[in-house]
C-alpha cells in the first residue's frame, strides 16, 4: 500500500512540490512559514519543539498536499542538544567498552529520548575508520577497525530502530538511524578535515565500506554522505558509490542524504560545478535524495529539469525514496509530535541514568598499572588525603566532548548540560573516598585561551566564530599550588585531555599533545611521585589518543628509539574517551577499586605524532618501511587493556568443521576453534578475548592481522571456561588489485588473545583448500 500510495502522490505533486521534498533545511531563525508553504521543503533539521506543532498545523491547513516534515537531528551519544537529556560516553568512548550489548541499549535508550521531542530522525551513528587521529572527529568514530566498527554500528542501528528491519514500519519510541559519513570522509590529508582523501577503490572495499555494507544491508535506514572527494569526485556527485555500489551492488533500498550544503560548496568553495542548475543536476544524477542546507538547490533542480538538463524521473525516484521513510515512519496518520508527558518522564530518567553509568564503567581502559591500583585505601580509611588535579578534573562540559551542547562550534547552546546531572572525577572522589578521607583539588594548568579570531574564519550558516582556541601558557604559580597539595596527600590523580574548541567538525589537530600547562604539570607531579614514592595516576580525558610526556609514559626518547621503558616513567595511566555525564564516577570507582576496569583499547595510541599512521591492521612492506629516527611500536596497542586480575589462555584448539580433502577447509566452511581462559588473580574480572585471522601467503599486499571476533567473558577467582568461535571461510578474505573481494587456498593461522600484539595471541593453523 505505501507503493500505491507513493505513486498516488508523485503523480499528484507539481515539480516545485517534489523538489522541495528533497531539501533539507535549518529552522533556527528561518522563516518556516515561507519554508513550507513556498518551498514545499520535506526536511527541517535542529528545530525546537515548540516549532513543530505550529509545522504541522501549516501543513494541514496551508499546503495542498499535507505532506509531513521529517525532522533529523545530531543525537550523537545522547540527545547532543537537550538540555537534561543522557549523555553517553562518545562513540569512542562506547568502543572502549568492546560491549555491542550496551550499545544497543544506549541507542534504544536514545531514541525513547529523541522520540518523545518530535524528532524522526539523528544523524548517527559513524562508521568512519579513524587512522589519522589528528582529525578533529575521532571521537565520533567507533575506532580504527572495520570488524569492531560493523558490530557496533548494527547495535546502535538495531537499538535507534527498535530492531524494525529493512522496509518496516519503525515503533513510535524508535528513531531512524543514519550511517555516515559514507565512505572514506576519515581517510583525510594529514588529518585536515574533509580534505581529498587519499583513497582507492581496492582500499574502499578493504576496510571503509565493509561495514557500511553491514548496516546497509540490515535495513538502516538513511546514508549520510561525505565531505570528501575520491579520484577528484566529491563523493556527493559519485555515481558509482551512491547507485552502483550502494543501491546496486548491495541493493540499498533506503533514503541518502548529503552533509551540509555538500551541493552548495561543489559551487562555491570547491568551484567543480559553474552554478547551482548543474551542481543540483549532477547531485540527482549521481543519486542523491535529501540535499542538506543548500537552499539553492531548490530554483536550481527546477531549471534543471526545465532546461532538459535533468530528467525528472530522476527527481520522482529520489522522491519516492523520500516518501517512503515517512511512510516508514507511519506519519503520516501520526507525524510524531512533540509529547510533553513523555519527556518529563523520559528524558534523563533514572533508568537512563543507571545505563550510562554501566557503560562509562566499561569505557575506561586501565592502559598501565605500575602496582598501585586499586587505591582501595582511599575508601577504608587508611588513606587521609588524595589530590585530584588536573584542567579536566573539574570540567563537567569538556568531560562530555563534542555533540554535548558545549561544542565551540555550537554556540546556540551556550550553557551546555545542566550541571547537577554530571560527575566529574572531583565529584567522584569526593563521593566515593572512605570516612576522614580528604579529597583536595588544584587546576594545575589552563589548556587553551580563548581570543578572537584574527583570522575571521566562518562557520556554516555565515556567523563569525567568535573565539578561537590557542595554547595557553604555562602557569608556574598554578603549578606550585598543585606541587604543594600533590606533596601533602597519599594519592595523586592528574586529570588532563584535550577541550571541545580543539575537537569536532574542522577542528582537526596538528599534533597530539596535550596542550597548554598540562606537561609541565605532569613533569612536576612525577618528579613529586619518584621522590616521595607517593602512588601516581595520570587520567587521560580526551576525545581521542594524545601523547604523553616521557615524565609518564616511560623513556620516549624516539631518536635513541628507546621506548616504554616503565621504570622511567611515573604511576599508572587511564584513558576514558569523552566518558559522559557518569565518567567522573566510573574513573574514580575503577581508581579505588570499586569497579574492575574491562575497557580495551578500539584505536592505536601512537608515542608520537610522526608515527601516524599507526593503526594495528597495516599491509605488510618491506625492509625499509619504517623511521630511521622513531620506532613504530605504539606506545598502546589496539586491543589492549589490563584488569585488577589476571587471565591465562590455554592453546588454540580448530574443532573439525573441516569438509574438504586432507582436513582442509572449503569456502563454504565454518572455522570452529575454542580455547580455555582461566581467572588466575583474585577478583572477578572482565576480559576480551579476541580472534585474529593471518593469510600466511597472499597473492595481493595484504596485513598479517585482521580481527573477526571478539567475547567479553567474565569468571571468578579460579574459574574457567572454554570459549569458543566460529569464523566461516568466507569471511577469511583478502582483496585483489580489482577491488573484488577473495578467499585464497593456502594456510591461514587463527590467533587468540589478549590483544592485537603478536606477544599476546596464541596460534593454531588451518588450510583452505
Ligand atoms: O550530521 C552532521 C554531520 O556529521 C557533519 N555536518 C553537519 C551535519 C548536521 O549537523
Amino acid at each position: 500500500p505505501a507503493d500505491e500510495r507513493i505513486a498516488d502522490l508523485l503523480g499528484r505533486m507539481t515539480l516545485e512540490e517534489k523538489v522541495g521534498q528533497m531539501m533539507q533545511l535549518d529552522a533556527r531563525g528561518g522563516d518556516l512559514e515561507d519554508l513550507i508553504v513556498n518551498k514545499h521543503v520535506g526536511s527541517i533539521l535542529h528545530t525546537s519543539p515548540e516549532d513543530l506543532p505550529r509545522a504541522m498545523k501549516m501543513i494541514n491547513e496551508q499546503t495542498r498536499l499535507g505532506i509531513p516534515l521529517i525532522i533529523g537531528d545530531d543525537c550523537i551519544h545522547g540527545y547532543s542538544f537537550w538540555p537534561g537529556a543522557t549523555i553517553y560516553p562518545s562513540q569512542l568512548g562506547m568502543a572502549v567498552s568492546w560491549d555491542p550489548d550496551k550499545v544497543e541499549a544506549v541507542g534504544r535508550a536514545t531514541a525513547e529520548e529523541v522520540s518523545c521531542t518530535g524528532v524522526h530522525w539523528t544523524f548517527s551513528p559513524v562508521l568512519c575508520i579513524a587512522r589519522d587521529t589528528r582529525w578533529g572527529r575521532v571521537d565520533e568514530t567507533f575506532g580504527e577497525d572495520p570488524v569492531l566498527i560493523g558490530e557496533f554500528a548494527s547495535a546502535m542501528v538495531k537499538g535507534y530502530q527498535g530492531g524494525a528491519k529493512a522496509g518496516e514500519e519503525l515503533p513510535k519510541n524508535a528513531i531512524l538511524a543514519c550511517a555516515k559519513h559514507f565512505a572514506g570522509y576519515s581517510e583525510t590529508h594529514g588529518g585536515r578535515d574533509a580534505s581529498e582523501a587519499d583513497m582507492t577503490h581496492r582500499k574502499l572495499e578493504s576496510w571503509f565500506l565493509p561495514p557500511f555494507e553491514r548496516v546497509a544491508k540490515e535495513g538502516c535506514g538513511t546514508f549520510m554522505l561525505g565531505y570528501e572527494s575520491i579520484d577528484g569526485v566529491p563523493v556527493t556527485f559519485n555515481k558509482w558509490l551512491l547507485t552502483d555500489k550502494l543501491r546496486g551492488a548491495w541493493q540499498y533500498r533506503g533514503t541518502l542524504i548529503t552533509d551540509w550544503d555538500n551541493v552548495g560548496r561543489a559551487v562555491w568553495e570547491q568551484k567543480i560545478k559553474p552554478d547551482y542548475v548543474h551542481a543540483a543536476a549532477d547531485a540527482v544524477k549521481a543519486g542523491n535524495d535529501l540535499v542538506m542546507t543548500t537552499p539553492q538547490f531548490y530554483e536550481g533542480a527546477i531549471e534543471a529539469v526545465k532546461t532538459g538538463l535533468l530528467d525528472e524521473a530522476l527527481i520522482d525516484a529520489a522522491v519516492g525514496r523520500i516518501l517512503a521513510l515517512k511512510f516508514r515512519l507511519g506519519l503520516f496518520e501520526d507525524p510524531r509530535l512533540p509529547d510533553e508527558t513523555r519527556i518529563k518522564t523520559v528524558i534523563g530518567s533514572d533508568e537512563h541514568q543507571q545505563l550510562n553509568l554501566a557503560l562509562a564503567r566499561e569505557s575506561v581502559a586501565l592502559l598501565r598499572n605500575d602496582g598501585a591500583l586499586p587505591f582501595t585505601a582511599g575508601v577504608t580509611g587508611a588513606a587521609k588525603r588524595i589530590a585530584v588535579v588536573g584542567p579536566l578534573a573539574d570540567d563537567a562540559q569538556n568531560q562530555l566532548g563534542d555533540w554535548a551542547g558545549n561544542s565551540g562550534q555550537v554556540s546556540w547552546m551556550p550553557d551546555g548540560q545542566p550541571r547537577d546531572m554530571i560527575t566529574t572525577v572531583l565529584d567522584g572522589f569526593k563521593r566515593l573516598a572512605g570516612d576522614g578521607c580528604e579529597v583536595v583539588y588544584s587546576r594545575g594548568a589552563n589548556v587553551v585561551d580563548l581570543v578572537p579570531d584574527p583570522e575571521g574564519e566562518f562557520f556554516p550558516d555565515g556567523q563569525p566564530r567568535p573565539k578561537v582556541a590557542v595554547n595557553a601558557p604555562v602557569d608556574q604559580a598554578l603549578i606550585d599550588e598543585a606541587v604543594a597539595n600533590a606533596r601533602q596527600s597519599d594519592l595523586i590523580v592528574a586529570v588532563v585531555g584535550d577541550v571541545v574548541q580543539l575537537v569536532g567538525e574542522s577542528c582537526s589537530t596538528a599534533t597530539l599533545d596535550l596542550l597548554g600547562g598540562q606537561n609541565a604539570l605532569l613533569d612536576a607531579l612525577a618528579a613529586v611521585s619518584r621522590e616521595t614514592g607517593k602512588p601516581m595516576v595520570t587520567v587521560l580525558v580526551s576525545s581521542k589518543p594524545q601523547v604523553l610526556p616521557a615524565s609518564i609514559v616511560g623513556a620516549n626518547d624516539v631518536f635513541a628509539k628507546r621506548c616504554n621503558d616503565p621504570a622511567a616513567g611515573a604511576g599508572s595511566i587511564l584513558w576514558a574517551p569523552s566518558p559522559g555525564m557518569k565518567g567522573g564516577q566510573a574513573i574514580a570507582e575503577i581508581i579505588l577499586g570499586l569497579t574492575n576496569p574491562s575497557g580495551r583499547l578500539p584505536i592505536t595510541f601512537p608515542r608520537h605524532v610522526g608515527q601516524l599512521p599507526v593503526y594495528y591492521n597495516q599491509i605488510r612492506g618491506q625492509h625499509g618501511n619504517r623511521y630511521a629516527d622513531l620506532t613504530q611500536d605504539p606506545a598502546f596497542a589496539f586491543g589492549e587493556g589490563e584488569s585488577y586480575t589476571t587471565f591465562e589462555y590455554g592453546d588454540v584448539r580448530i574443532v573439525g568443521g573441516a569438509s574438504g580433502a586432507h582436513g582442509a577447509f572449503t569456502a563454504a566452511d565454518t572455522v570452529h576453534a575454542e580455547i580455555t581462559l582461566t581467572n588466575t588473580g583474585d577478583r572477578t574480572g572482565t576480559e576480551v578475548v579476541q580472534a585474529y585471522i593471518n593469510d600466511i601467503v597472499t597473492s595481493y599486499s595484504w596485513t598479517d592481522r585482521e580481527l573477526k571476533a571478539f567475547r567479553r567473558v567474565t569468571l571468578k577467582p579460579g574459574e574457567s571456561t572454554t570459549v569458543s568461535f566460529d569464523i566461516p571461510v568466507a569471511e577469511c578474505t583478502i582483496v585483489d588489485q580489482d577491488a573484488n573481494r577473495i578467499v585464497e587456498p593456502g594456510d591461514f593461522e587463527l590467533l587468540i588473545g589478549h590483544s592485537s600484539r603478536r606477544d599476546d595471541l596464541k596460534a593454531a593453523t588451518f588450510t583452505v583448500a
